[in-house]
């Protein structure tokens, strides 16, 4: 009789260990060894997550995944509902960047008494000002969802990606201020072969949405060819008609006042029909910098 082919992958196959309670991560997390770092994300991963995910393995010995769409930083007007959840493909590339644990909890389970009356982390002033302006309550729903994350996966570091500048901003303050002892490592942003930086959102954008969108990577290569950013990228953002600016700025690398002169980052947030995009970028204010978008 002729043998069956044998079915094995002809590569082993290394399963991500996926938890969905709080009881099981804590019995998974102990079991992980040395260094932990954690890249807490929304799911629908894409290649910037992957960045996220190898500079988390650079600096620790394992890497905890946590996939939410944390309903606490969606305003009732906002994209909760069709926000993406691909927890198949987000697991696949976990697997392929060597991530050893996913923490994928339900809503119920990180918020079993539900809004009314949660504990939260209120951003100090801060959060007021750019995406805080824009989305009231966004950095208290972020930075709750972010220390509830940091106390579950018990970290030794976290990546956040560049492209949430603020973000990025907001979760150093609140670790320096509420003394949560995580290095917060931030990883540049990763952009398209056309200059639009990866989001989880650009998956909504239709061809001309696409190709308006295209204009906040070529504000941000217009703001570091000049001496007076702003102006720079307010131009280039304007001549697009496809395209609904929410706000442009210039603000210090800390998001306090732009310096007069030097090191800055330019900060922007657009609407292309309904799909809200962010980017932001280095300028430098009374010179030229180097571009790092087209
Ligand atoms: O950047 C994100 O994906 C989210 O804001 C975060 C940090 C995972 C919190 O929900």
């Amino acid at each position: 009789m002729t043998p069956t082919p044998s079915a094995a992958p002809e590569r082993p196959i290394r399963r991500v260990r996926l938890v969905h309670t709080k009881a099981d991560l804590a019995k998974a997390r102990a079991g992980l060894p040395g260094r932990v770092a954690v890249v807490p994300t929304m799911g629908a991963l894409h290649d910037g997550h992957r960045a996220n995910f190898r500079r988390a393995r650079e600096a620790a010995d394992a890497v905890v995944a946590t996939v939410f769409v944390n309903p606490l930083q969606f305003r009732p007007n906002e994209d909760l509902d069709r926000y993406p959840r691909t927890l198949d493909a987000d697991l696949a590339m976990c697997e392929e960047e060597g991530v050893d644990l996913v923490f994928a909890p339900s809503v119920a389970e990180m918020y079993p008494d539900g809004r009314e009356g949660l504990t939260a982390v209120h951003a100090g002033p801060g959060g007021e000002i750019l995406e805080g302006a824009s989305r009231p309550g966004f950095f208290t729903g972020v930075l709750t969802v972010v220390a509830k994350l940091f106390h579950l996966t018990r970290p030794d570091a976290a990546c956040f990606g560049e492209k949430d500048f603020q973000q990025l901003a907001m979760v150093r303050r609140m670790v320096r201020d509420l003394d949560m002892g995580v290095e917060v490592i931030g990883v540049p942003t990763v952009r398209e072969g056309d200059g639009l930086a990866r989001s989880s959102r650009n998956v909504f954008l239709s061809a001309a949405e696409r190709a308006a969108a295209l204009a906040i990577p070529r504000a941000i290569g217009a703001a570091q060819a000049s001496p007076d950013p702003l102006a720079a990228a307010r131009q280039t953002l304007e001549a697009e008609p496809g395209l609904a600016v929410d706000y442009v700025a210039v603000r210090a690398n800390d998001l306090g006042e732009a310096p007069a002169q030097g090191p800055a980052r330019l900060l922007i947030a657009a609407k292309a029909g309904t799909t809200r995009l962010i980017d932001n970028a280095p300028v430098v204010v009374g010179h030229t910098a180097i571009g790092d978008a087209r």
